[in-house]
């Protein structure tokens, strides 16, 4: 609660095809700062490329894995409208993201203005990547485990067993 007795709520959006143990970090890390966070999971594909998982299946793998890090404050929702709106919808004012190098940057800058410019009155901050986790992202462990790599310690051991399946299957 700020000092006017508010709920301070924090989203975190992404599309999480699927949660890397990188997500789960800056999600962690972001509950230990708001009272309550939202993870948002962008319910309908915003790129070229299919996802790999459904929304539901993503929002599963994440609300597992949250349970067992045992993070009481943070639930998880699919959203289909624009971020800003469904930040509204969750009572929260600030978009919370995870950066890992400057390559992330130029997309995130991007990000920032176009919401801002939608909504001036929600903030966007970013909390920068654990040295660990500063290579992971969700692509990239989907190739990984396309070629037979090994990706434990990458994801959730529930999520690398359903990738491997999935990839083998596509
Ligand atoms: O990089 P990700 O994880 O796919 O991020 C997705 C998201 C929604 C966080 C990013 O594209 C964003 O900030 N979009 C803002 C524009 C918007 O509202 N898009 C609608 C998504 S349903």
């Amino acid at each position: 609660m700020n000092s006017e007795g508010i709920e301070r709520v924090g989203v975190c959006p992404g599309s999480y095809d699927p949660v890397t143990n990188g997500h789960l970090d800056i999600i962690g890390r972001a509950s230990r700062v708001f009272d309550r966070v939202v993870v948002g999971v962008v319910g309908q594909s915003i790129r070229k490329s299919e996802s790999l998982f459904t929304p539901d299946e993503r929002r599963g793998f994440l609300e597992r894995a949250i349970a067992d890090a045992g993070l009481e404050n943070v639930e998880v929702k699919i959203f289909t409208n624009l971020l800003v709106e469904f930040v509204r919808e969750c009572g929260g004012t600030t978009i919370v993201k995870g950066l890992r190098a400057i390559s992330d940057f130029e997309y995130e800058f991007e990000m920032n203005q176009l919401n801002r410019k939608a909504a001036p009155d929600i903030e966007s901050v970013y909390i920068f990547a654990s040295a660990e986790y500063s290579f992971i992202r969700s692509t990239g462990v989907r190739e990984l485990a396309t070629f037979g790599g090994d990706i434990t310690g990458l994801v959730p051991d529930e999520v690398a067993t359903a990738l491997s399946e999935r990839v083998q299957r596509s």
